[in-house]
């Protein structure tokens, strides 16, 4: 992950760096950074290309990189395929070679849609003069860019600072619709920028349209977008949605009853189709994770005992079912004498009654009699930070050592009080989150930024000793519950619309995930210099699920806890895990419990006025 930045202005301008904006893509990018400018007077333009690069693969390149004919790359991305990358070869080279090599629009295009993985980037086309930026077909990069009007500066950059006033923010994500280019010349002569979209399409033009509007909800002001002339496209690198309704709705006979959930799965196992379908998902995550874990910085000290001490690996980790599988998963593809670093957050509970209620409420959940058994055990010498994701962190971490034994699990407890999130939420976290701006990305925000910073406690032999996990790469289970219906207004929805209404509902989400979420947790993850890696939304794995039909996947005639992410939960039993495979899906925000530090009268949705700056 790196911190990438590009200012193009057209006008002589003396450029200042916003200190703050500054430091933040420092902080992204700890290794080396480096400015480089390039411009020309006829066209007079002037390009400032900041990099700051965390060191994740291969040898250390510095960025941004000038090939020999003076095209300049800033590349925020991973390889994981599309392009051969050795181990001991860097991405970024890869890509720049691939790019000098092109001079027309067509074949730039194809170049970046051969690319499997995250990326961000800005090129600067020298023949010809043309910028071009843009983010990864699931936008699983941040990228955000402003104009200011009166010195005609167009910013691109990965992460921002929100600055305190009643003006809007200027700021906006680049939509993950498609890449941009400016030609530069164009710019100089009228004074105002303009660019050509290239939008991903899967051969369809249905992708072409909705980009339109997303498009022109967020360009700058005092901008602006057109279509590109020719009408050239990139590649999907997924395939569309499978749309199709069932002809007869197959009416389940299994009735609503929580007791008999594990039964429910294994007799659905038992069925050989399902099967099939479980080991081909189990298959493409697996792999998914494979080229997540093991493309880590090239050491060549690799067999030296001392680098075993540290896991390479951490994972966002809540006991649940999405975290479960790929901690399961991550077990296959690392070597067994490394530890893996499980990292669990909580938020203070406030009032120690409402807790005690909370915990009777977990012990409802819970299926098996000999855990009721420690849960009551536990309310007895209660913490306060035995929020729901604590308690089914620690049954997970059971399940994980029982099925690898040999593995050191490093079930790191991250308990963060009130005081430390309001201090830290001024001072960091609100300007990671910006420009997104509700409650719930004030809610998830903090949360991850706090889970991912990995700083807390692990017990050994019955000892608590501080922790703090050095993976520089941060699993998470984001995408699970878009694409296989985990969400309740899933369930809602399918309720009222049947399948199609749930089909529209999925389609929809998958489309607005980079929105939503992605370019916010690449920019909170990315703050500790580590870096996001998002399994569930691997090309193949997103190809694979949208290739099913819906009713593979989900299947809400079946109770909470089995009907949601079915065919998850069928992976998750053949993986050998227990209990999580049929918990129900609890939000980050309920079950770490920021939601109720705070006011908890507010709607997910609404503006959150504790991320503005004083
Ligand atoms: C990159 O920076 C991190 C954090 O400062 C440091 O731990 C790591 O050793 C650095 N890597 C290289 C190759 O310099
Ligand atoms: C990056 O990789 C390229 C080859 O792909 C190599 O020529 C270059 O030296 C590498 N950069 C560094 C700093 O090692
Ligand atoms: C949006 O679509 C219309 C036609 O449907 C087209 O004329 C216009 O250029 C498009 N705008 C953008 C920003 O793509
Ligand atoms: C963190 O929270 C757990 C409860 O989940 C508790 O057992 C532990 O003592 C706490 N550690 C610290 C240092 O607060």
């Amino acid at each position: 992950m790196c911190g990438i930045f590009c200012l193009l202005s057209v006008s002589p301008t003396q450029f200042e760096w916003d200190k703050t904006v500054h430091e933040h893509l420092k902080r992204r990018g700890p290794n080396l950074s480096q400015d480089l400018t390039v411009g020309g007077t006829n066209p007079c333009y002037q390009c400032l290309f900041s990099a700051h690069v965390l060191h994740m693969r291969g040898l250390l390149t510095p960025q941004p990189v000038q090939d020999k004919t003076g095209n300049v790359l800033l590349w925020n991305g991973e390889i994981f395929g599309g392009l051969p990358v050795m181990t001991e070869e860097n991405d970024t080279a890869v890509v720049s070679q691939r790019l000098s090599s092109c001079s027309s629009p067509s074949e730039i295009l194809s170049v970046l849609s051969t690319l499997r993985g995250p990326w961000g980037f800005v090129y600067y086309q020298k023949a010809g003069d043309y910028l071009w930026f843009g983010r990864d077909f699931l936008g699983r990069r941040s990228l955000l860019w402003k104009f200011d009007a009166e010195v005609s500066a167009l910013t691109l950059t990965s992460v921002a600072a929100h600055s305190s006033g009643p003006a809007p923010s200027a700021w906006h994500e680049v939509p993950a619709a498609g890449v941009y280019r400016i030609d530069l010349k164009v710019v100089t002569e009228a004074g105002a920028v303009t660019f050509e979209i290239y939008p991903w399409a899967h051969g369809g033009n249905d992708l072409v349209s909705s980009c339109n509007q997303t498009i022109l909800e967020s360009v700058p002001n005092g901008c602006t977008a057109v279509m590109n002339q020719p009408g050239l496209t990139l590649t999907a690198p997924v395939c569309p949605l499978n749309r199709a309704i069932p002809k007869s709705l197959h009416k389940e006979e299994i009735h609503p009853n929580t007791h008999s959930c594990v039964k429910d799965l294994e007799q659905l196992l038992a069925s050989k189709e399902k099967s099939d379908e479980t080991k081909r998902l189990i298959d493409f995550l697996s792999e998914a994770v494979r080229r997540r874990v093991q493309s880590l910085p090239f050491r060549v000290q690799d067999n030296s005992p001392v680098s075993n001490d540290h896991a390479s690996i951490a994972i966002l980790f809540s006991g649940g079912l999405d975290s479960m599988i790929l901690a399961a998963l991550a077990d296959r593809h690392i070597p067994a004498h490394q530890p893996i670093d499980l990292l669990n957050v909580a938020f203070k509970l406030q009032v120690p009654k409402k807790q005690k209620e909370s915990a009777k409420k977990l012990v409802k959940h819970k299926n098996k009699p000999q855990e009721s058994k420690t849960d009551g055990a536990d309310s007895q010498t209660s913490s306060p930070f035995d929020v729901p994701d604590r308690v089914t962190g620690r049954a997970g971490l059971k399940e994980l050592q029982d099925l690898n034994p040999d593995r050191r699990w490093n079930f790191v407890e991250i308990n963060v009080t009130k005081e430390e999130l309001q201090e830290t939420r001024q001072e960091r976290i609100c300007h990671l989150v910006h420009p997104l701006d509700t409650v719930l990305d004030d809610s998830i925000g903090c949360a991850v930024w706090f889970a991912a910073r990995g700083a807390g406690f692990i017990t050994e032999d019955s000892d608590q000793r501080p922790f703090t996990s050095s993976a520089k790469v941060i699993l998470t289970g984001i995408g699970a519950d878009e694409q296989l219906a985990g969400y309740s207004r899933h369930r809602v929805r399918f309720m009222m619309s049947g399948y199609e209404g749930l089909i529209q509902e999925l389609a929809m989400e998958l489309s607005r995930i980079p929105s939503r979420n992605l370019g916010r947790d690449d920019r909170v993850i990315g703050d500790h210099g580590k870096e996001a890696r998002f399994p569930y939304l691997d090309e193949d794995v997103v190809s694979y699920l949208n290739s099913l039909p819906v009713w593979e996947k989900a299947d809400l005639s079946l109770p909470r806890g089995v009907g949601e992410k079915l065919l998850l939960r069928l992976a998750a039993k053949q993986l050998g895990l227990g209990q999580s495979a049929v918990l129900p899906k609890r939000a980050m925000q309920f079950g770490s419990r920021i939601a109720k530090m705070e006011d908890n009268r507010e709607k997910a949705s609404d503006k959150c006025t504790r991320l503005l700056t004083e």
